[in-house]
C-alpha cells in the first residue's frame, strides 16, 4: 500500500466510517481527518446546527472546500459524511490522491447504529428505518460506482471488520503493467506516416506511461524487433509475477504461433493493440493468430489504442 495515498472511507450514514477510520489509521499510523468534524469544529457548530440554521446547501459548500483542500494532502484516512458521494466534483477530488474504500452495510445494521442519535438531520421527522432503506437504494449505486475497494461491515464484529479492511488495502498495491512493442514500431513516426502517424515511438511511451499513471499502474516498456526476445520478455513477465501486458507484435500478430503460445503460457492477461485498423489492411492483416489467446484486441485508435487497453485491464482488477 503506497502510504502517501489517503485512503478515503466512504459508506451510509452511521456504518462505522469514523469508527474504523480512527482504528486504521492508528494500525497505519496515519492522520485521520473526519470531514464532519472538521467542518463542526471550523463552523463552531453541530451538523444537525448547521442544516437547521444554514441550509444543506450551505453544508454541501463547506463540504466541497474541503475535499478540494484535502485533494492536495497526502498520509490521511478520511471519515467522509455520508452524502459526500452526491457531488461528482467531490469524488473526483478525493480520488486525486486517494484510494476509495466502501463500507458496506445493510439497513438493519444501520438503524440498529443511528436509531437513537439526535445528530443525523436528514432523518429527523420520518420513519428511520423507511427513510434509511430510500436513501441506500438512491445512494448505493453511487458507492459502489466511486469504491476502488469494498468491505462488508455487517454482521460482524468491529475487531474483525478493521482486519478485513486491512487486508484489503494490502492487497491493493500498485499493479504492473508490461507493455510490449514488436517489430518496426520503434520505427513509428518515420515509417507509412498516413497509417501509423507521425509521433515516435518515445512520444508513444511518454503517453502510455503518463495515462499508465494516472489508472494506478506501473508500466513497463519493451520493444523489440526479435520474436525470441518478445518471448523472453512475456516469460520474464510470468516471473516478475505482472498483472496485466498490453502487446502490438507487429507483423508477427498474423503468423507467429510462438509468441501465441508464449502470451498463452503466462496466464496473465494480455490485450492485444494496434495503432491501424488491420481490418481495413491487406488481406494477410486481417488474421491475427496472437488474438485468440488475448482477453481482446483494441485496433484503428493509433495511440489511444494503448489507453484504451490499460483501463480495459484496470475495469478487470476492480
Ligand atoms: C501494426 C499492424 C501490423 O499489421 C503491422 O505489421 C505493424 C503494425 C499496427 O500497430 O497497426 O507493424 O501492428
Amino acid at each position: 500500500m503506497n502510504k502517501e495515498k489517503n485512503i478515503v472511507l466512504i459508506g451510509f450514514m452511521g456504518c462505522g466510517k469514523t469508527t474504523f477510520g480512527k482504528r486504521i489509521s492508528k494500525r497505519l499510523g496515519m492522520e485521520f481527518v473526519d470531514t464532519d468534524r472538521y467542518i463542526e469544529l471550523k463552523e463552531k457548530m453541530s451538523i444537525s446546527d448547521i442544516f437547521a440554521s444554514k441550509g444543506e446547501g450551505y453544508f454541501r459548500n463547506l463540504e466541497k472546500n474541503l475535499c478540494k483542500e484535502l485533494s492536495n494532502s497526502s498520509g490521511k484516512v478520511i471519515a467522509t459524511g455520508g452524502g459526500i458521494i452526491k457531488s461528482p466534483d467531490n469524488m473526483r477530488e478525493l480520488s486525486k490522491n486517494g484510494v476509495i474504500l466502501y463500507l458496506r452495510a445493510v439497513p438493519e445494521h444501520i438503524y440498529r447504529n443511528v436509531a437513537n442519535d439526535k445528530s443525523r438531520p436528514l432523518l429527523e421527522g420520518h420513519d428511520k428505518m423507511r427513510r434509511i432503506s430510500e436513501l441506500m437504494r438512491e445512494r448505493t449505486p453511487l458507492y459502489e460506482k466511486y469504491a476502488d475497494l469494498t468491505v462488508s461491515v455487517s454482521g460482524d464484529t468491529v475487531k474483525n471488520v478493521t482486519e478485513k479492511i486491512l487486508y484489503a488495502l494490502e492487497g491493493r498495491k500498485m499493479k504492473k503493467i508490461c507493455v510490449i512493442h514488436g517489430p518496426n514500431l520503434n520505427f513509428t513516426g518515420i515509417r507509412e506516416k498516413a497509417i501509423y502517424g507521425t509521433g515516435t515511438l518515445d512520444d508513444i511511451n511518454k503517453y502510455i506511461i503518463d495515462e499508465g499513471k494516472k489508472l494506478g499502474f506501473e508500466v513497463e516498456i519493451f520493444q523489440s524487433n526479435f520474436e525470441g526476445a518478445i518471448i523472453d520478455r512475456l516469460q520474464k513477465c510470468y516471473f516478475d509475477k505482472v498483472d496485466g501486458v498490453v502487446i502490438n507484435p507487429g507483423a508477427y500478430t498474423h503468423y507467429s504461433y510462438a509468441i501465441r503460445d508464449a502470451i498463452a503460457s503466462i496466464q496473465i492477461p494480455t490485450i492485444e493493440v494496434h495503432l491501424s485498423n488491420i481490418h481495413q489492411r491487406d488481406e494477410f492483416r486481417h488474421k491475427s493468430v496472437t488474438a485468440p489467446v488475448c482477453v481482446g484486441q483494441m485496433c484503428g485508435f493509433g495511440p489511444d489504442g494503448y489507453i484504451l487497453a490499460m483501463t480495459a485491464l484496470k475495469m478487470r482488477f476492480k
